[in-house]
């Protein structure tokens, strides 16, 4: 099985089942000197730890991170720093019965197709219990970018039907988010949510929605071309992470229906510096980025595996019946949020890194 690495200077590769002994992760590119601690770490994680509230899944994981190298006396140290999370609650049993049988909306019949032999105890590889490697990494990056001046906050803005109003990323922080558990910043629209959720739990049935990622004071120029586009490899971030289905930025699918004129981003200059004065190209032109906020919409699925009948069939080619037995979340927003910030922190510190190369063609030809 490859496709277990991402990043080019900054790049993770990450191993670990839902039901295995432990997800680790392999961070390489790391420059040394960078302040990191678990406890750092551990924040991050929390934030996606099952478990959390009523409203996630009652899996009950501490998801302790521990450093097993790379980090020496609180710094890093240039070598690849080696990350591990152990696994505790594994209710094996819980999932029996997807063994011969397929979950629709799930990987189980394409890994079986694929492979002809797949851990099927929770989802196995295909689990998102792998993201907790991703958040892990996340950390680090979110560390290395900060040195840049460079901030990342998500958050939910719809869940089913219910919309948040317009979320302003400038003012939000992680505070504002954690307040309720859909992590909604608009804490009207969270409530409404919330009980949404409550509602359609109650019936085994589960909910899709919306996540808003911003990255703020992000500097001009990360990105390259022609097909690692800053646009692009965010892009294959957010769709790499499971229930994800679509992805868009700045004014997205909107701009089907406007007239250029409408949807270009007038440049003015603000003290001295060259900006737009709106922000419908979200923060990238050319999938270099543009120094506005980099705004991003990801659409994640309604969990697939549900506690009431469903139609499919076994790996007989049987058709038959599932209901899910096991701990899942009614709605996947909440902890998808951590998800989305780690992946866009880990492009970031990657796209930091190569621009710094790219930086050194500026000058030779500018000086
Ligand atoms: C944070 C997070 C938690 C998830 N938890 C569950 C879960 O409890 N039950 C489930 O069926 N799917 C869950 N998923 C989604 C599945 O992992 C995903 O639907 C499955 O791997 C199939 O991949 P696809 O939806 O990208 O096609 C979760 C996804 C994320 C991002």
């Amino acid at each position: 099985m490859s496709g277990n690495s991402f990043g080019s200077i900054f790049r993770i590769t990450t191993a670990g089942e839902s039901h295995g002994r432990a997800n680790v992760v392999i961070i390489d590119g790391c420059p040394a000197g960078l302040p990191i601690s678990q406890a750092e770490i551990q924040v991050e994680l929390d934030r996606r730890r099952p478990g959390q509230s009523s409203i996630t899944t009652q899996r009950k994981e501490a998801d302790k991170v521990e450093i097993l190298s790379g980090v020496f006396e609180g710094k890093t140290t240039g070598s690849s720093i080696a990350l591990m999370i152990a696994n505790q609650d594994q209710r094996s049993a819980d999932y029996s019965e997807i063994k011969d049988v397929y979950r629709p909306g799930h990987a189980d019949y394409t890994y079986q197709a694929k492979y002809g032999h797949r851990d099927y105890r929770g989802g196995g590889r295909a689990s998102a219990r792998e993201t907790v490697a991703r958040v892990a990494a996340g950390a680090v990056a979110r560390k290395l970018i900060a040195v840049a001046g460079i901030r990342v906050v998500a958050y939910t803005v719809q869940v089913g039907d219910i919309k948040s109003v317009t979320v302003d990323p400038l003012q939000t922080t992680w505070h504002e988010v954690d307040q309720n558990p859909v992590r909604c910043p608009d804490q009207d629209a969270a409530k409404k949510m919330e009980k949404l959720i409550k509602e359609v739990r109650k019936q085994g049935d589960s909910l899709g929605g919306v996540c808003e990622v911003a990255a703020l004071d992000v500097p001009v120029g990360l990105g390259e071309p022609v097909f690692d586009k800053l646009k692009a490899d965010l892009a294959k971030a957010m769709m790499s992470v499971p229930a994800v289905l679509a992805f868009e930025y700045g004014a997205g699918t909107a701009v089907a229906s406007m007239r250029g004129s409408e949807c270009n981003d007038p440049f003015v200059v603000q003290e001295g510096e060259v900006s737009t004065e709106s922000n419908r190209h979200g923060g990238m032109l050319g999938g270099i980025s543009s120094g506005m906020p980099i705004r991003m919409r990801v659409t994640i699925k309604p969990t697939s595996s549900l506690p009431i009948s469903q139609r499919t069939v076994d790996i007989h080619g049987q058709a038959t019946e599932i209901r899910t037995k096991g701990r899942h979340d009614p709605c996947l927003l909440p902890r998808f949020v951590p998800v989305a910030e780690a992946m866009t922190c880990l492009v970031l510190a990657d796209h930091l890194l190569r621009h710094r190369v790219s930086r050194i063609s500026y000058l030779l030809t500018n000086t």
